[in-house]
């Protein structure tokens, strides 16, 4: 069983989509997946084929009713081997939530997994775009973190920032976390840019940035539209291709593994 964190505060750069094909392309390998949405956007939630216009139960309840039972929580997905604990827009305001009811300090996943670890060979976190209480409690509880990048300007910006969240809660709550590897997404090799981005990456990272390149894909922005991972909607895309050699290149990653 590994728990592994999709996380960088850098909007929009592809950790949904990454955690989503990520879960599916293991699912297709028969491994069993249970796909955390914690970001209020949802996006993740609705990418993966859940409606959650109607009141049910998602994240914020998996927070605040500390003993619910794990069956309301977990939805079956129609991507094979998928499961989903969904988010709903009720999520943005936990975090203030939290730290009125002085529980910041609290791993407020770890009760909820400990139930149902047992079932799953992946957990897969998809963080919001921010490090706060969200994303620092997925990184307490974290083997391993993916980190998906964009090979532009901006994305160097963050690094350092993300960098030092990670110390802190290795530091504090979780000594035995570890990079699995940076992923650049939205790649387009024929910008110059890129390269010397992915330059400086190697110089930073050395050994963490992965091989694979995500490339700019029209079918991974239409998929979630249609509730289906790229693998179900167009499996020979390049998007599709990408996806599944991450997922051999992430299979090789022999570290993080607990009982
Ligand atoms: N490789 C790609 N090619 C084309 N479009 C992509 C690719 N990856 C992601 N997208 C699109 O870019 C947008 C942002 O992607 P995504 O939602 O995965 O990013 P995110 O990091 O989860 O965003 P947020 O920070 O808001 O949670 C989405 O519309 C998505 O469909
Ligand atoms: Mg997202």
């Amino acid at each position: 069983m590994k728990i592994v964190s999709i996380i960088n505060q850098k909007g929009g750069i592809g950790k949904t989509t990454t955690a989503l094909n990520m879960a599916a392309g293991l699912g297709i390998k028969n491994k069993k997946v249970l796909l955390i949405d914690i970001d209020s956007q949802a996006n993740l939630t609705r990418g993966i084929g859940i409606d959650n216009d109607y009141p049910n139960y998602d994240v914020y309840d998996l927070i605040i009713s500390k003993n619910l039972d794990p069956k309301k929580l977990i939805l079956k997905t129609t991507t094979k081997n998928v499961d989903v604990v969904p988010s709903s827009m009720g999520l943005a305001g936990v975090e203030v939530q939290l730290v009125r009811d002085n529980r910041t300090e609290e791993l407020i996943f770890f009760p909820f997994i400990e139930k149902i670890k047992k079932e799953y060979d992946y957990i897969i976190f998809d963080c919001p775009p921010a490090l706060g209480l969200m994303s620092k409690n997925a990184l307490s509880i974290s083997n391993s973190l993916i980190i998906p990048m964009q090979a532009d300007y901006f994305s160097l910006e963050g690094l350092s920032q993300l960098l030092e969240t990670i110390s802190i809660v290795k530091k504090r709550y979780n000594r035995k976390l570890y990079i699995d590897g940076i992923l650049l997404t939205k790649f387009n090799k024929r910008i110059n840019f890129s390269k010397e981005i992915e330059k400086e990456l190697n110089i930073f990272f050395k050994d963490k940035i992965l091989k694979t390149r995500i490339p700019i894909n029209i079918k991974l922005a239409e998929s979630p539209s249609s509730g289906q991972s790229i693998f179900d909607y167009d499996k020979n895309c390049k998007g599709a291709k990408a996806y599944e050699s991450f997922i051999e290149e992430f299979l090789q990653l022999k570290r993080g593994y607990s009982e």
